[in-house]
């Protein structure tokens, strides 16, 4: 029985929502408070007991390789300030067993394309898909629910949620009927319907968990909205074949992919912060409103 050891995280997009500040660095190195969007998504991967970190990464992601990335001269220079505490932080970012694999996707072609490109790295096993733009805020992590849901269910799962009819368009939206608690089996899924066109308002959020049979699938779909290799295409494709399960999630996201998404995480992990939390919780009430 094979567990998912590893995790794919696209970051090869353009950011282009964030722009200017996208324009020379990559949307998942914005921080909320003082963690970028990228970490966020790796210690969920770690919570869920991940250890493979595999970025499809594309041009200027350079900072993303160098985040996870042993920095000697900061290291050396906080060693010679003697900030002992920073240093330990630096140093201990992610655990030992780690690993981080980088692969460049030359073309920016689709979010499936960019799955496709892991191919090599994830070989036979099951694997999860985490779009670091989703913030996902969960206990336990989201993707430790869905680990978990894999390891009793053996097919893929993908993270849903309800959004509103008018938002469809900006999702791949499942039709699925409830066969448990939180969960539903995938009948069939689009990408970025029109609200009037959506089988149902249940769309799907950054998470996934892909039985390696999906390479197949993602090797034969043709170019789909937006002219792109669209991940939903090829779980559509999938459904042909395997069982592919909905999870509602418990917890709260954060699209950090939207200006407003990522304000609304930055006041909630700004409030929660041990440095600055309570200071900014009383700021925050002399705006008043
Ligand atoms: C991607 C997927 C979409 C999914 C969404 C979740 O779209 O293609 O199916 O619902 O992520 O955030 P994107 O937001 O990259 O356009």
């Amino acid at each position: 029985m094979k567990k998912v050891r590893k995790a794919v995280f696209p970051v090869a997009g353009m950011g282009t929502r964030f722009l200017p500040a996208t324009k020379a660095s990559p949307k998942e190195m914005l921080p909320i408070v003082d963690k970028p969007l990228i970490q966020f998504a790796v210690e969920e991967a770690v919570a869920a007991g991940i250890t493979d970190m595999v970025f499809v990464t594309g041009r200027s992601k350079r900072s993303i390789e160098d985040h996870f990335d042993k920095a000697y001269e900061l290291e050396s220079e906080l060693q010679a300030r003697g900030k002992d505490e920073l240093l330990d932080f630096v140093r201990n970012m992610i655990p030992k067993n780690i690993n981080c694999i980088y692969i460049r996707q030359a073309e920016a072609l689709g979010l499936g394309h960019a799955v496709l490109c892991a191919k090599p790295v994830i070989g036979d096993e099951p694997f999860a898909v985490i779009l670091a733009d989703d913030l996902l805020d969960g206990k336990p992590a989201v993707m430790k629910q869905m680990t978990d849901t894999y390891d009793y269910y053996r097919c893929s799962v993908l993270g849903v949620q309800d959004v509103p009819r008018a938002d469809t368009r900006s999702y791949g939206i499942v039709d699925a009927r409830p066969v448990a608690e939180r969960v539903e089996q995938i009948n069939a899924i689009v990408e970025k319907p029109k609200p009037e066109d959506a089988p149902s308002t249940l769309a799907v959020v950054g998470r996934y968990i892909l039985t390696p049979r999906i390479f197949h699938h993602l090797e034969n779909v043709k170019p789909g909205a937006g002219g792109e290799i669209q991940l939903t295409d090829g779980i559509a494709s999938l459904l042909s074949e395997e069982q592919v399960l909905a999870y509602r999630y418990d917890g709260t996201r954060y699209d950090c992919g939207s200006k407003l998404g990522y304000l609304q995480a930055t006041v909630v992990f700004g409030q929660r912060h041990p440095e600055i939390g309570p200071e900014f919780e009383a700021y925050l009430k002399t705006l008043g409103g």
